[in-house]
């Protein structure tokens, strides 16, 4: 793992965990993910959100000989570049039905790419240069917001469909994209629905959801706490909450009534949530 500055577990993690300790982890939400089909996929991955797109690609091109994937791989420089065997070798055990292109953003390459950042401008430039965008069956978009929201717009703008799009953030810097705060009741109250188990509490001032829960319930299930990861979503069975910022659920999900805890805030007097759904 890498240590991210004032990153709250990264900092735990090199600091505290060692060879031995035993962590307790949650298992896969499982939203990220590519069953095996035949078709042509892409992605687009900066640093370490090569973690989840290498697994799915290996066992893409082991187990469905008609499928084809192009990796786009955004690293700063070729020393701080992840699992760079991991990818040459699946390179050169599939060099008909792998297209390997890397962008080093601060460092010259010495073949292909001209260095420089990969935002929404030379995406929009280079994708349909690479590959037949509109006959990609699926698109990967994983790593820090930046990359992927960029990434996300240049694909919009190229006219391929949100269903194929599929992405995963996992660094948000604080202050970007939020919505506007709506006026917040005196007094509220969330009743939330977690292991089969219901409480009433009041919420306090400018707290979110999950803390109001977490207070009282310490297993409610949350990792970012940043509208990263979607481990705290939640249904909404009743009253009106706003989200600050939501990186993690599809519209789909938001449209069938599902909130991300972590970046709720009451609108309504009451509030009910079920995270058991
Ligand atoms: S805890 Fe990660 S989105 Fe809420």
């Amino acid at each position: 793992m890498r240590l991210v500055d004032g990153g709250a577990f990264s900092s735990y993690a090199h600091k505290e965990i060692g060879p031995g300790d035993e962590l307790e982890v949650m298992t896969p939400a499982g939203r990220f993910t590519l069953p095996p089909a035949p078709g042509r996929y892409a992605a687009i991955v900066g640093g370490s959100g090569i973690t989840p797109v290498l697994s799915i690609v290996s066992t893409l091109l082991a187990r469905e000989p008609r499928a084809s994937f192009c990796l786009i791989r955004s690293d700063r420089t070729a020393a701080s570049t992840m699992f760079l065997e991991e990818v040459a070798d699946l390179k050169d055990r599939y060099p008909d039905r792998l297209q390997l292109v890397t962008v080093l953003s601060r460092e010259e390459q010495q073949a292909g790419l001209p260095s420089g950042r990969l935002d929404r401008e030379r995406l929009t430039a280079l994708l349909p240069a690479l590959l037949p965008v509109e006959r990609v069956d699926g698109w990967f978009l994983c790593g820090p917001y930046g990359l992927v929201g960029g990434a996300e717009r240049a694909l919009r703008g190229l006219g391929v469909e949100r269903s194929r799009v599929h992405q995963e953030i996992f660094h948000v810097d604080a202050g970007a994209e939020t919505v506007a705060a709506a006026p917040a009741p005196a007094h509220s109250t969330v009743t939330a629905r977690l292991d089969g188990r219901g409480g009433s509490w009041p919420v306090e001032d400018g707290e979110s959801l999950l803390d109001t829960v977490l207070r009282n319930r310490p297993d409610a299930p949350y990792a970012c706490k940043g509208g990263v990861c979607g481990t705290c979503r939640a249904f909404l069975v009743s009253g009106e909450v706003r989200m600050d910022r939501n990186f993690a659920l599809e519209t789909e999900e938001t449209d069938a009534g599902y909130v991300l805890a972590c970046q709720s805030h009451p609108v309504t007097e009451r509030v009910e949530l079920d995270f058991d759904r």
